[in-house]
């Protein structure tokens, strides 16, 4: 029998949103585009391409990623959220924010614009709250 909870029916809608991405035609545009460019990225090119496409396609105004390593997934948030909204990239691993810095100051700069008056939102959050200012990188 089928569950019509309201919990079942938020599952389907994400389900849902997944699938149309997936099957989008600017989702395989970007794969290839990813694909062919460098990045700095741990994330295969349709990881960042299904990353990109989400942004945008939920229209999200504020993004938190959770392990920045050297920035490259960072980049592709700032991208697809430049001119909307900010991304707040935190990672456990201090000793790589110089080079994250030195990263971002290479970024056009509408993505390094990709800050501002939501950070004290998310300041507020238990888990940004924990993590020592100098292991934060606000893209
Ligand atoms: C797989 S890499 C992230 C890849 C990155 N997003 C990219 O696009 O290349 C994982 C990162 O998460 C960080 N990390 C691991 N545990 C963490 C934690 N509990 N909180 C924040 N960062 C963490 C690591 O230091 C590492 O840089």
């Amino acid at each position: 029998m089928q569950n019509l909870s309201p919990a079942n029916d938020a599952n389907c809608d994400v389900a849902d949103t997944i699938g149309a991405i997936l099957s989008s035609e600017s989702y395989h545009k970007k794969c290839a585009e990813f694909a062919g460019a460098e990045s700095k990225s741990l994330l295969a090119p349709s990881a960042l391409a299904f990353l990109h496409e989400t942004v945008q396609v939920l229209d999200a105004r504020s993004v938190l990623e959770i392990g920045t390593y050297f920035g490259g997934g960072a980049k592709v948030l700032a991208d697809a959220v430049q001119g909307r909204g900010m991304v707040l990239t935190i990672d456990s691993n201090g000793a790589r924010a110089p080079y994250v810095e030195a990263e971002i100051a290479t970024w056009p700069q509408p993505m390094r614009d990709a800050r501002c008056n939501h950070v004290p939102a998310l300041q507020r959050s238990r888990l940004v709250r924990d993590i020592p200012p100098q292991k934060r990188v606000l893209v």
